[in-house]
């Protein structure tokens, strides 16, 4: 193998600079040429491409967002998208991909693998940690922290105000975002779509607190939430308790950029370089985390599909500090 492609893909996140000078470097090292493949799936078919030599990758280990920038590509999918896609690659020599991204990055992967051969490593960029085979998705412990240091902040107005603030947060399916950044900002109640929540134990919830002289309350919300989100909520409880003034704050993309944490730095490092590796030692189809702080070998079809289950134990956690 001589020559590699590197590309980040679907919802940016923090981190994602980290492995993609993971990968240059890596490569470098083992005597390979790596080339950045720009826009994801669309300047693949675009023939978008930029060599990497290793000063391309200087100083962006600490930069959010993806310096090969990113996109969503619906053309891709088609069977015309992956042969130009698949006649690109061969006419510019690349022999393998390294690809990082979520869910709709490894589907795209498992079909350009299966119907063209083109070997592919995927890594798991998303802040939504919504992947299994991976404790931690790149970008997932950037987003939370940013969503702690947001949710203080408006705890501060809250209590100044005597308030109950509704706080949305991302993860689009998945609640795992809510979930920790709510235990760690000791949410009154924490709504993931993982789990039904009944309007009346949010409201019991904050009726105990106002009886407690809780003079504010904070309720996370994740956005795929069957509540139908923040907005929503708090119009629904505000039905049934009306003791607060209610306001309602949407984090939206805020939680997708800012330079990452050590732990995503590390994380993208360690994938980046082990993305490389792998491909060196033949291995292609699978995407590569860390789970009990080994290296895991997932492939695709198995990546792709399921999401993270909740932790029962965190559940529990959340309720009992909310009193
Ligand atoms: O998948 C990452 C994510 O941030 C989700 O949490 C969110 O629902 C979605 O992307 C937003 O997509 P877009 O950036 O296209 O608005």
């Amino acid at each position: 193998m001589k020559k590699i492609g590197v590309f980040t893909s679907g919802g940016d996140s923090p981190g994602m600079n980290a492995c993609i000078r993971a990968v240059v470097r890596a490569g470098i090292y083992h005597k390979l040429e790596v080339i950045g493949i720009m826009r994801g799936y669309e300047g693949l078919m675009e023939s978008d491409f930029k060599a990497m030599p290793s000063h391309a990758v200087s100083d962006i280990i600490q930069r959010g967002g993806t310096v090969l920038k990113t996109a969503r590509s619906s053309r891709f999918m088609t069977d015309e998208g992956m042969e130009i896609a698949a006649s690109n690659l061969k006419q510019e020599g690349i022999e393998a991909l390294v690809a990082i991204g979520g869910d709709g990055t490894f589907r795209g992967a498992e079909e350009l693998e299966r119907k063209h051969g083109v070997k592919v490593i995927g890594l798991p960029g998303t802040i939504d940690n919504d992947l299994v085979g991976t404790d931690f998705t790149i970008g997932y412990d950037t987003a939370i922290n940013t969503v702690v240091q947001a949710v203080d902040k408006i705890r501060d107005t809250a209590t100044s105000h005597d308030r109950l603030f509704f706080v949305e947060v991302m993860g689009r399916d998945s609640g795992l975002i809510a979930m920790r950044s709510g235990i760690a900002v000791g949410a009154e109640a924490i709504l993931v779509p993982e789990y039904k929540t009944y309007l009346e134990k949010v409201v019991n919830i904050l009726e105990r607190g106002w009886q407690r002289k809780k003079s504010s309350s904070i309720v996370i919300v994740a956005e795929g939430d069957q509540s139908g989100g923040a907005f929503e909520l708090a119009k629904k409880v505000q039905e049934r308790f009306n003791n607060y003034d209610t306001r309602v704050s949407v984090l939206g993309h805020l939680q997708r950029g800012g330079s990452p944490t050590c732990m995503d730095r590390v994380l993208a490092s360690r994938l980046g370089v082990a993305a490389v590796e792998a491909l060196l030692k033949g291995r292609s189809g699978c995407m590569v985390g860390i789970i009990d702080k080994e290296l895991v070998y997932t492939p695709f079809t198995q990546a792709v599909k399921h999401t993270q289950q909740i932790n029962p134990n965190l559940m529990r956690i959340a309720e009992i500090l909310s009193l």
